[in-house]
Order: structure tokens, then sequence, then C-alpha cells
């Protein structure tokens, strides 16, 4: 490979013969690459992406659905990933091995999961088991990376979406005394909160300052939150729940258990993607909604439900940045990479990481 495609890679610009494409050019290779691929080819699509991207999947739904879905597939030689980088990780480790995944732009993170790396998890371990004794166990959610879902299922624990986090923790309380939840402390907070869990039985782990911060008791505490969080849902605050009862009263608040506790304790309903696009289908025709998630999404129900007043809660919201580089200029230069036989932009899961991983993988599926 020369220096020109290494840096290209590095920085996701794409060659000319992509970007002098018009719109209708992209779409129309887009067909035809499916057309030539037929089952060869798998898009799996998650629900925060763009809808020039969304047109193509073949598959659209949450985190937990594309794990289960990228599990099931068994005849797709190439998997194009539009999601994040660990949604792309997790489907590597799930697939067969002549199975081949590519993200089509590898600056397609995830800020919460870039909160926790392998080395802090390991330090804050030591450093928790040498206080609390074998008493912990550990539980991701799926936005992490597959290091630390390694790390998770060697120590018996397991990854949680969204969607089975109140059966996951719950699940996890019985195994033992307490849990270390990684990255989203609002995800495990709002869910053991939910579960019972009172906030003085959560304690909070500061990945930077490589300690613990809790108030009362530490015998007491049952759930250890990682300080991590999701940059696009702590977007919603108070406040704006504030103006939307005082300008709509009549608006339902929904939103997604990424957000902070304040927010969720003030909506009306919370829970996660699926569960938001489920109740915003079945809600009667007239209804209105403020949704607090990310922005691709809640544009995408506008348009499907004009029968329905939907609106952001927060009115100045963006969408996710990094579910937002995957875009149909990067989706032809993937498809075309796998056309010329020169797959670009795989997602290798090393054998000793996944070896764990999928332990931490399987106990969620087995449940979910
Ligand atoms: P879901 O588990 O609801 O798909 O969420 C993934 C995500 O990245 C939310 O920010
Ligand atoms: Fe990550 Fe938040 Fe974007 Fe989801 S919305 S991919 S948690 S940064």
């Amino acid at each position: 490979m020369g220096l020109l495609d290494e840096l290209t890679k590095e920085t996701g610009v794409l060659p000319e013969s992509i970007t002098s494409l018009t719109t209708e050019e992209m779409e129309n290779r887009v067909r035809e690459i499916k057309r030539q691929l037929g089952k060869k080819l798998f898009i799996p699509g998650h629900h925060y992406q763009k809808d020039e991207v969304i047109q193509f999947a073949d598959a659209v739904g949450d985190s937990l659905q594309l794990a289960q879905i990228s599990a099931q597939n068994k005849e797709a030689e190439f998997i194009v990933f539009c999601g994040v980088h660990f949604m792309a990780e997790t489907a590597d480790i799930l697939t067969d091995e002549n199975q081949v995944v590519i993200l089509p732009d590898m600056r397609a993170g995830c800020s919460m999961a870039d909160m926790a790396d392998i080395y802090q998890t390991e330090k804050a371990w030591v450093k928790l088991t040498e206080r609390f004794g074998d008493t912990i166990i550990p539980l991701t959610y799926v936005n992490s990376t597959a290091a630390i879902k390694s790390f998770v299922g060697k120590n018996g624990g397991a990854t949680v979406t969204s969607s089975n986090a109140h059966k996951m923790v719950e699940w996890a309380l019985g195994q033992k005394e307490r849990i270390l939840f990684l990255p989203d402390q609002h995800l495990g907070r709002n869910t053991a909160a939910d579960l019972g869990v009172s906030l003085s039985e959560m304690a909070v782990w500061d990945p930077i300052r490589n300690e613990l911060i809790h108030d009362g008791d530490l015998d007491g505490v049952k759930v250890i939150l990682w300080k991590g969080h999701c940059s696009v849902h702590e977007n919603f605050t108070e406040k704006n729940i504030e103006e939307i009862r005082k300008n709509h009263p009549d608006m339902k608040i929904i939103v997604h258990p990424e957000c902070r506790r304040e927010v969720v304790e003030k909506s009306d309903f919370n829970g996660s993607t699926k569960y938001i696009i489920e109740t915003i289908d079945q809600s009667a025709p007239g209804s209105s909604w403020a949704i607090g998630t990310e922005m691709n999404l809640v544009k995408r129900l506008i348009n499907q439900h004009p029968d329905k007043t939907i609106v952001s809660l927060n009115p100045y919201m963006c969408p996710c940045l990094t579910m937002n580089r995957i875009d149909l200029p990067h989706l032809v230069w993937s498809l075309e990479k796998i056309m010329e036989g020169e797959p670009e932009n795989i997602i290798t899961v090393d054998e000793d990481t996944a070896r764990n991983a999928i332990f931490a993988l399987e106990r969620m599926l087995a449940r979910a």
C-alpha cells in the first residue's frame, strides 16, 4: 500500500474517484454492487446512522439487535458495518473466521467507549479487589473496547446494552455482592436505581484520579459506576425539560437512559433506542413528543410520523458526530474496495482478546 493510501486510511479522506461522483451516481453504484455481491455482502445499520446510509442497510437495529443479527449471519463474506467501531468489533467477535467485518470510516469511534481503556480498568480492578475482595462482578456496556469486554468475560461478567440493562444488572446482583459497571455512569445509575438500589449504595470510580468517590459507608456500596458518559446524551438537561413542561404542557417526554439521572427522573418515559422507537410507533395519532436521543433517529421519527408532533428535547441538538462519519461516499468507497479485491478498514479482534470477550457477550445473548 502506498503512502497516499495509508494517509487516506488514517484521515478518512477519500480518493477523487469517489468524491467526484454525484449522489445519484453513488447510490446507483451501491445498488449495483449489492446486486452483484448478493448474499456475499451484508450491511447492518444502527438506528443513529444517516438516512443516506440507512436506505442501503440489510438490517436496521439497536446495538443488541445488530449483535444478534451478526451472530446469526453465516453466509455473508463481507459485513460492512454502518455503525461505530465497538459495534464492528462485536460483529467480528461473533462472526466466523472466514467472514470479514469492515467499518467504512475508521474515525467512527464512540467518545463514551474512549472513556475507559484496559490499563485504567486493570488498575481499578486491583484497587477495588484489594478493598472489596472477591465480591465484585464486572459488567460492561457494549459501548466499550474489545479489550474491556475480554477483561469482563475473564472475570465472570457480561456485556449489557441499553435494551437488556435491567435484566443483566439484576442477574449480576444475584451473582456477587457488588457490580463494577463500565463505562457509562448514567446507564448504570439509572438502571440500578430502577431496580431499587439507592443512590447512597452507588459509588463512582474516577479512572483519571484512580480513586473511588463515595460519601457514605463503603461496605454498603452495591454498584460502582465508571465515570464515563455519552457526550451526545449528556446534552439533554433539566432546563430542556422545564421549557417543554412550560411551553408544551401536553407533550410527553421520552429519553434514553444514557441521559443524566435528573433528566431521566423528570421525564415521562425512559428506555433504549428500541423502546423509544416502539413507544412512538405505538402512540396515538395527534400525540406530541419531546425525545431525548440522537438526532438522526429523532429526525427519522419526525419524518415517519407526520400525524404526531415530535421535537428534540434539546432544540439545539446535533447528531452523534462519530456515527455521522459513515456517510454515502465512505460506504461506496468500502464497497468499491471489496470489488477491487482489496477490502480496506477490516476490523480484527485478536484471538486472545476475542476468546474471553465472547464469554461476556454470550452471557448477555443467552439472557437477551
Ligand atoms: P443502543 O444500545 O440503544 O443501540 O445504543 C447504542 C448507543 O450508542 C447509544 O448512544
Ligand atoms: Fe457513543 Fe454516544 Fe455516539 Fe452512542 S451516541 S455512539 S454512546 S458517542
